[in-house]
């Protein structure tokens, strides 16, 4: 290859490299003109007026127009490599920046006031023509987008939010290295962990007829570092669960894994938000305001109905039981006389809301399996609902004042048990301040949600099962509970929410074996079992076990919120669908019998070979 204006170079299509890239793309912007740049990257596009050609060339960090122009010396040899050039071709030019003239200046793209003129061309590469644009906002198949993923992790906007998870993750890292921490990894094949989800297991070879499952999450063994002694361990740790997916859900994930000794609950989640503040202050210059609210759960439930509320809005459940209590409505009556409660959200002017759209609010609240809310519109001469004609005048202020309604406000009354009326009523609240605007999409709300139950009761199992894991410590004042009273135990575990969305759970952890072997008996393992399942760690409590808790974050949850993705799968780079497949690389498939056989496995339905 020559230097500008030096006789004919040569057009190179063997992909083999001379040319140094100088500088990034995105670097040309503050150049100033006459700079020497050698840049690499794609080509985005191409624009042919014959003599003279115009390609702009992408890479990680932008980008720039390229000019191939005959009349300011580009040779006819270069010209050519420019005509070859497609979308995605690889090129690396050597050439000089050039300030745009005012009218050709593109305030769009960040080095639009410069273009380089190229004097040396090297095509590196071809390519087949994409089955989408690379570029953002294209209106294309996410299944397309799976399967040829290499091309979407071009567009602009996975490079960026891979680009923050980079830099949260380092984050993260550089924060808890300075407080003490000690990155330890933990094995990938192991044995099952009580998470709640279906492990992922693994066939032994050599102990044909055996399993390993992958972990759910670190648990027993950052309890087992605290038995060993490290007192402050933490991990960027893959978990895997074979669990129904959503939209915050993928069947592998990372955690941020934490846990301490000889520490209080206090202390642990002070040093949590000081880390946050400088996770985001550091990576998207957001200045949290700390101490992060905390609600326990039974506050988080009775106000919104949920144990990870959405605090960008307000908008809470308000109980006016009292308020209704002796009206002598049937359907209210009955509800508290049945145990139920009755209770109310206030939709912020909304007393307009057509008949049709009321009824939209009860086909909703349908779908929780409550029967419907009743409204009251709150004019300023009256107010108007469906069960005015069953309430005299005052009992409907009443009604109003306890729910806190102003004129133009609608009060959507549900009257149930109170778990379903909780459920349909917080679901409707989101639904609220979703479609009337109340979100502030640029807020951050943290929230600690403390004072977990230990147990939840699990209708189809007929039985307690733990609300986190059974190595939760329950509050030592309910301790005698244990065996009595299981529903009113509470645990020493927290949750941090952010945005309606749970980022991490983590508890104080039972340390003593008796506390442990009654915990196992609490939830129906015989001794035998207990000891069969969690020996190692029951025999692990023995030797001198330290108080310590921990938590853990879910990284991509973390980075999808901090950077603004509708779902996992915009800030992980190799994602599953729903149904839990990587259509890539075709992931799960079938094995060769040969192996099966090696595991001495047989498919059911089908023969080895
Ligand atoms: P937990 O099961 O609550 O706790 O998990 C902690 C956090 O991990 C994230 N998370 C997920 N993210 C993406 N996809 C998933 N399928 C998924 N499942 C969970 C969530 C969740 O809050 N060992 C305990 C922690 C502890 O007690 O220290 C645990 O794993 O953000």
């Amino acid at each position: 290859m020559t230097a500008m204006g030096q006789g004919a170079p040569e057009r190179t299509v063997s992909g083999q490299m001379t040319l140094m890239r100088t500088h990034w793309v995105a670097d040309t912007a503050g150049l100033a003109p006459g700079t020497k740049v050698v840049l690499s990257g794609w080509v985005q596009r191409r624009r042919d007026l014959g003599n003279l050609i115009f390609i702009d060339l992408r890479d990680r960090t932008g980008m720039v127009q390229l000019v191939f122009d005959r009349e300011r010396g580009t040779s006819p040899a270069v010209l050519e490599v420019a005509d070859s050039l497609r979308s995605e071709y690889v090129l690396s030019v050597a050439g000089e920046v050039v300030a745009r003239s005012a009218e050709t200046v593109n305030l769009k793209i960040a080095t639009g006031r410069i273009e380089v003129l190229v004097g040396e061309a090297e095509l590196l590469n071809a390519a087949k023509t994409p089955p989408f644009y690379i570029q953002d906002d294209i209106d294309v198949d996410e299944t397309v987008r799976l399967r040829h993923r290499y091309l979407d992790l071009r567009r602009p906007q996975m490079q960026a939010m891979l680009r923050l998870r980079h830099r949260v993750f380092r984050a993260f890292r550089e924060f808890l290295d300075d407080h003490g921490y000690i990155e330890v990894e933990t094995p990938i094949l192991t044995r099952s962990t009580p998470e709640g989800a279906r492990d992922y297991i693994v066939p032994s070879r050599l102990q044909p007829g055996e399993f390993y499952a992958l972990p759910q999450s670190p648990q027993l063994f950052k309890q087992l570092l605290m038995v060993g002694g490290l007192e402050r361990y933490y991990q960027i740790a893959r978990c895997f669960r074979d669990e129904d997916l959503r939209a915050d859900r993928q069947p592998e994930f990372s955690q941020l894994d934490i846990e301490t000794s000889f520490l209080q609950m206090d202390e642990l989640l002070d040093t949590m938000e000081q880390m946050f503040v400088n996770v985001f202050r550091e990576t998207i210059g957001v200045e949290l305001a700390r101490p992060f609210q905390r609600l326990t759960y039974q506050e988080a439930m009775d106000r919104y109905g949920s144990d990870k509320p959405d605090l960008r809005f307000g908008m809470p459940i308000v109980d006016i039981s009292d308020a209704v209590r002796g009206t002598g409505f049937r359907v209210f009556e009955d509800a508290l006389s049945q145990g139920g409660v009755v209770k109310a959200i206030v939709a912020p002017d909304c007393a307009h809301f057509s008949r049709r759209q009321t009824d939209e609010l009860n086909a909703y609240v349908g779908g929780y399996g409550l029967k419907g809310v009743a409204p009251i519109a709150v004019d300023a001469e009256a107010f108007r609902s469906p069960i005015g004609k069953f309430l005299a005048p005052e009992q409907m202020q009443a009604i109003v004042d306890a729910a806190g309604a102003q004129v133009g406000d609608l009060v959507l009354i549900a009257a149930a048990p109170r778990k379903l009326a909780l459920q349909a009523l917080g679901a409707l609240r989101l639904k609220l301040g979703d479609e009337l605007g109340l979100i502030d999409e640029n807020a951050f709300r943290f929230l600690w949600v403390v004072d977990f139950p230990l147990f939840s009761y699990d209708e189809g199992l007929g039985r307690y099962v733990p609300e986190h894991h059974p190595f939760t410590m329950p509050k030592w004042e309910d301790l005698d509970k244990l065996e009595s009273d299981q529903g009113a135990v509470r645990a020493q575990a927290y949750d941090l929410v952010l945005n309606g969305f749970e980022l991490s759970s983590g508890s104080m952890r039972i340390y003593r074996r008796d506390i442990q072997e009654r915990m196992f008996a609490a939830l129906g393992y015989s001794l035998e079992e207990a000891q069969e399942k969690f020996g190692f760690l029951l025999n692990a409590f023995e030797y001198g076990t330290p108080p310590h808790g921990g938590i853990a974050f879910g990284l991509d949850r973390i980075v999808m919120l901090m950077g603004k993705g509708k779902s996992l799968r915009d800030c992980v780079a190799f994602p599953k669908t729903s149904s839990a497949t990587d259509l890539m690389m075709e992931a799960p498939s079938q094995v060769s019998a040969e192996q099966l056989n090696t595991l001495r496995l047989q498919v059911r339905g089908r023969t080895n070979q």
